[in-house]
């Protein structure tokens, strides 16, 4: 047996000092390889998804530097949610995707919740539209880290029972997301529309969405950051 005296040396004992601090190290150096490399899977996995014409790189503006901000935010209850307001045309769509990649890269780095994400992960997103929504409510309904609601305000809404049942699955999907912690960007042109308001940079009339879907909605859609994304209708500029 090894004498007491030999085990308690102390250039011994720096020697296993510095052996575990070394193997400490590259654990968190495989570690934080592992974290990276799950991240750049996710966000590959979400541009896979991303349709053609809302891929590629965007030119700085004002409403890309409020979606990076708003992406890297940490802790604030603003920070699961995005409502993208502007008329039609002026980039919501191609921008809710963008911001759905840095969400991704931006909040799923943490190392402790990086191992729950499997590569193969149906709940990382969802991206309906509106109309989607209305129609199959079940496929906007789970528990994805991140949903994509697209033009809201784009349903059927003609009449008193196609307004109630959009308000009623809206409230449904809304109310799972507030109550689970999840994050959810929404784009909208309601609240001015082609109205030359918009246009001319005014505030948007968001008051126009707790009209159509009410207070319970409009509750569990706050707090949001908003931005605007103003301009021309760029498919009429192609
Ligand atoms: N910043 C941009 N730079 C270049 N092209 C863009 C930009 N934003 C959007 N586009 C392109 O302009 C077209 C319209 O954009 P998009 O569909 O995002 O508009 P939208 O605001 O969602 O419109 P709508 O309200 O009708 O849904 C798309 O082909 C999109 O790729
Ligand atoms: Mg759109």
């Amino acid at each position: 047996m090894q004498p007491v005296s030999e085990i308690l040396n102390p250039e011994r004992m720096e020697a296993l000092r510095a052996k575990i601090v070394i193997s400490d190290e590259n654990e968190a150096a495989e570690r934080e390889a592992e974290r990276a490399h799950t991240v750049a899977q996710l966000v590959d996995a979400v541009t896979r998804h991303t349709p053609p014409a809302h891929r590629g790189d965007l030119a700085p503006c004002d409403p890309v530097s409020m979606v990076d901000e708003w992406a890297n935010a940490t802790g604030v209850q603003e920070a699961q949610r995005l409502i993208l307001a502007g008329p039609t045309g002026t980039g919501k769509t191609r921008l809710a995707w963008y911001a759905l990649q840095c969400a991704v890269a931006a909040r799923c780095g943490n190392v402790s919740t990086a191992p729950d994400l499997r590569l193969d992960d149906t709940n990382l997103f969802r991206f309906v539209t509106m109309i989607d929504l209305v129609r199959t409510p079940g496929e906007a309904k789970g528990p994805y880290r991140f949903l994509v609601i697209d033009d809201l305000g784009q349903e059927p809404a003609a009449t008193d029972h196609a307004k109630e049942t959009a308000a009623a699955a809206l409230w449904d999907v809304l109310n799972y997301r507030w109550d689970h912690c999840l994050t959810t960007i929404v784009t909208t042109n309601l609240g001015g529309g082609n109205v030359p308001s918009w246009r001319e940079g005014q505030e948007p009339e968001l008051a126009t969405i707790l009209g159509r879907y009410g207070d319970a909605v409009w509750s569990r859609l706050q707090p949001a950051q908003v931005v605007k994304v103003l301009g021309s209708d760029r498919r009429l500029a192609t």
